[in-house]
């Protein structure tokens, strides 16, 4: 059997990793800036994290969630602490996809209502309702077209204000990542999430952080959302949550009054991907990594801003993206195949830096070498 081509891939062949190190077959190494797509939170195969899962393997891997699996109840509480939403409810999946497709299932069985409001460059997955709001028709086939995603432009307070004033009452939820990741790096303002909170409470619909790409410390906070004061009342999470272990949830606000058979999963919630999940989590505490995420990206920043072609600096933390002009658009295939180096990319012209938390300042200096020695 061949497998399903679904990315252009590069050619090299990973065969082994360690912190932000990826070997290829021939034994070369090769910085990770891009995280394996945001994924590695805490640097590949951290100690701490392969000891928590093979210490698992050898006690329980899987068992079905109609048995009580008191590691699910202590990863809720370690998440509740570390993110701060003590008060939360954890519903557990395997996906960011899935964690959305959740999310938006509570909004309408919550508000018993339809239509959700997207943005413009979003992205929150490639299944059914969660591909239909994301702003890319190349990804969305027939079945899964519908009426029910309404796309506004991203930060724009007027038009969202507007449209509220229109179909307010019929919107089960507003969903939209607080840095837009795989549309290219876009900060949500303040004034846009407080905007999103205040007409959420007024027309009585549920707001949705897509945390998947921009939570879990990448910010400098736990979630991107945080920084402008506000809270969602569903958070949605992945990547970095497990360091490359496939494990995702649902934050639930406590005014969610579950009902048995609501939402349910086969693998979400095993006990191996809620150790990995543990893993992550006392990493993120023990080694301080969402100030780590802080103090890295800005020195970062800062060292970026002093390198003139490159352009529209924007992020946070560690979730970063620049322009780079029409005729150095090969920089990022430059820092791969000169420098060793991987990065992310948006359409057209934009790197996107997305490194593990843990990143060493001797790191960041390496791809700020590489990056004067190329465009200057
Ligand atoms: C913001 C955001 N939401 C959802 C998803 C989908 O996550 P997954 O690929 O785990 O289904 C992604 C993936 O890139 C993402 O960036």
């Amino acid at each position: 059997m061949k497998l399903f081509p679904v990315y252009a891939l590069n050619d090299i062949t990973v065969v082994r990793a360690e912190g932000s190190r990826v070997y290829d077959d021939q034994g070369k190494a090769y910085l990770d800036f891009y995280g394996g797509h945001a994924v590695i939170s805490i640097g590949h195969r951290h100690p701490h994290w392969v000891k928590r899962i093979e210490d698992q393997l050898h006690k329980i891997a899987f068992y079905s969630n109609s048995i009580k699996l008191p590691i699910q109840n202590e990863f809720a509480e370690t998440l509740g602490r570390v993110s701060g939403k003590t008060s939360d409810q954890l519903f557990l999946c395997n996906s960011g996809a899935e964690a959305n497709e959740n999310a938006f299932k509570l909004a309408s069985f919550h508000t018993k209502r339809k239509k959700i409001v997207a943005f413009q460059k979003s992205f929150h997955g490639r299944t059914s309702l969660a591909v239909a709001a994301t702003d890319n028709p190349a990804l969305v086939a027939p079945v899964n077209e519908t009426r029910n995603v309404h796309f506004l432009p991203f930060n724009d307070v007027p038009a969202l204000q507007e449209y509220f004033r229109i179909a307010g009452g019929e919107i089960a939820a507003v969903i939209l990542e607080g840095i837009q990741g795989v549309g290219g790096i876009h900060v949500a303002t303040p004034l846009f999430l407080k905007a999103v909170r205040t007409l959420c409470d007024e027309y009585g619909s549920v707001m949705i952080a897509d945390s998947v790409q921009c939570g879990y410390g990448r910010s400098g906070h736990f979630f991107s959302h945080d920084h402008s004061g506000i809270r969602a009342d569903l958070y949605t999470v992945a990547k970095g949550m497990g360091n490359g272990f496939p494990v995702a949830g649902v934050l639930i606000h406590e005014k969610f009054q579950p009902v048995l058979g609501m939402l349910g999963t086969t693998f979400g919630g095993n006990p191996l991907a809620c150790a990995a999940g543990l893993a992550v989590l006392e990493v993120i505490e023990s080694e301080n990594l969402i100030l780590a995420a802080r103090e890295k990206g800005a020195y970062l920043c800062e060292q970026l801003k002093a390198i003139p072609e490159l352009l529209n600096l924007r992020g946070m933390g560690l979730m970063i993206g620049f322009d780079v002009p029409e005729h150095r658009k090969d920089l990022k295939k430059k820092l791969l195949s000169e420098y060793n180096i991987f990065t992310g990319e948006a359409k057209p012209n934009t790197i996107r830096l997305l490194p593990a938390l843990n990143i060493s300042k001797g790191e960041i200096d390496e791809l700020l070498h590489a990056l004067r020695k190329l465009v200057s």
